[in-house]
């Protein structure tokens, strides 16, 4: 049986991309819209070598409501995943407008674009930084939200709180994926992540200092109240988040509730070191790395309760950090 069409923002990013491979895996027409603000062309090929299908892409700015409405219509959307966001905590403090306008226009840019024309399911690519540091571990769903520590941060807070009050009229059915952190790339090393300049985030960090890229990676305080004295995160599989959205249609489609939020984590925390030593182990290699200070705005632990995802969502990460060190350093081997 033809599955629907699924439109997907951000769809050539990194999460993204990969989302669109097990779309297509499960028999779905995912329709891209991407700007390709963060993200570059190529990667419909690293789609089409995996999958053997070239998908639909359109080069777009979601704020463009009307032209998002003829793509709508034209390809009788379903169901949207809208990942097409800003992502980096950093610039965020730099230019608070840019994320504001950007993600919060953005989202409702679509939204509006789906009101008129009748679609009524959006799957929502959430973070778990709205608990901030949790006082309970492992976070479960129920967790406070604290206030934001950046502005990249408030614009998931504020895109959940908009797409509460939306679902409320009974107009739409939302379900918000809370990330913990992404890592790694596709087996096939086709598609990965493409991060622009000096890497923030970790795993990218690690695979272009073994690279040469980098001179060492630097591990931002070895202080903290945890075993080794690093900090603690839940890094999930890009290739397990990405069955996430496909097992969330599956619930978008056959449950009545308005709007459902998930955490998508593993459930198991590591620390940084615990990192660098399963990269160093999986890859055999010596990686230059030196501590120093912590870095402002890092909470110091977390790790998910992903029960909820496991019983209605009926998923599960299925791959480990050792996976993740091996998939993300194949990819790393590809680009240079
Ligand atoms: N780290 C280092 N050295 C680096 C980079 C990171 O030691 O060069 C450490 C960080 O201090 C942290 C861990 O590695 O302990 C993970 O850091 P990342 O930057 O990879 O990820 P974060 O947990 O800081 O960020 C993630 C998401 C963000 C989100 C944030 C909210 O990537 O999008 O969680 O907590 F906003």
């Amino acid at each position: 049986m033809k599955k629907s069409n699924i439109l997907v923002t951000g769809g050539l990013g990194f999460i993204g991309s990969h989302t669109v491979v097990e779309l297509i895996e499960d028999g779905y027409i995912p329709v891209i819209v991407d700007n390709l603000n963060n993200s570059e062309l190529s990667v419909l090929t690293g789609i089409e070598k995996i999958t053997k299908i070239k998908p639909i892409f359109y080069n777009l700015n979601i704020l463009n409501t009307n032209i998002l409405e003829e793509i709508i219509i034209q390809h009788q959307i379903d169901c949207v995943i809208h990942f097409a966001a800003h992502k980096a905590v950093g610039e965020s403090v730099e230019n608070p407008l840019e994320y504001y306008y950007n993600n919060v226009s953005g989202l409702i840019s679509l939204l509006k674009a789906m009101e008129k024309c009748n679609v009524k399911k959006i799957i929502f690519s959430s973070s778990c930084t709205v608990y901030g540091q949790a006082s309970q571990l492992p976070v479960t769903e129920n967790n406070p939200i604290l206030k934001a520590e950046s502005p990249y941060g408030n614009t998931k807070k504020i895109c959940e709180e908009i797409l509460t009050d939306v679902a409320k009229t009974g107009k739409l059915k939302v379900v918000s994926l809370r990330y913990f952190n992404p890592a790694g790339a596709h087996k096939s090393a086709f598609i990965g992540e493409l991060p622009k300049g000096i890497p923030n985030n970790l795993i990218p960090f690690i695979t272009q200092t073994a690279a040469g890229i980098r001179h060492s990676l630097t591990i931002f305080g070895d202080d903290y109240n945890t075993l080794d004295g690093t900090c603690i995160r839940d890094y999930i599989h890009v290739t397990d988040l990405a069955k996430a959205h496909v097992k969330s249609i599956n619930f978008i489609n056959s449950n009545e509730s308005e709007i459902e939020v998930f955490n998508i984590g593993t459930g198991k925390g590591s620390t940084v070191l615990e990192i660098v030593k399963a990269f160093e182990k999986e890859n055999s290699i010596k990686l230059n790395y030196k501590i120093g200070n912590r870095r402002s705005g890092d909470i110091e632990k977390i790790w998910a309760d992903c029960k909820k995802a496991n019983t209605l969502l009926n998923w599960k990460a299925q791959l480990t950090i050792e996976n993740i060190v091996k998939d993300a350093w194949k990819w790393q081997n590809q680009l240079i």
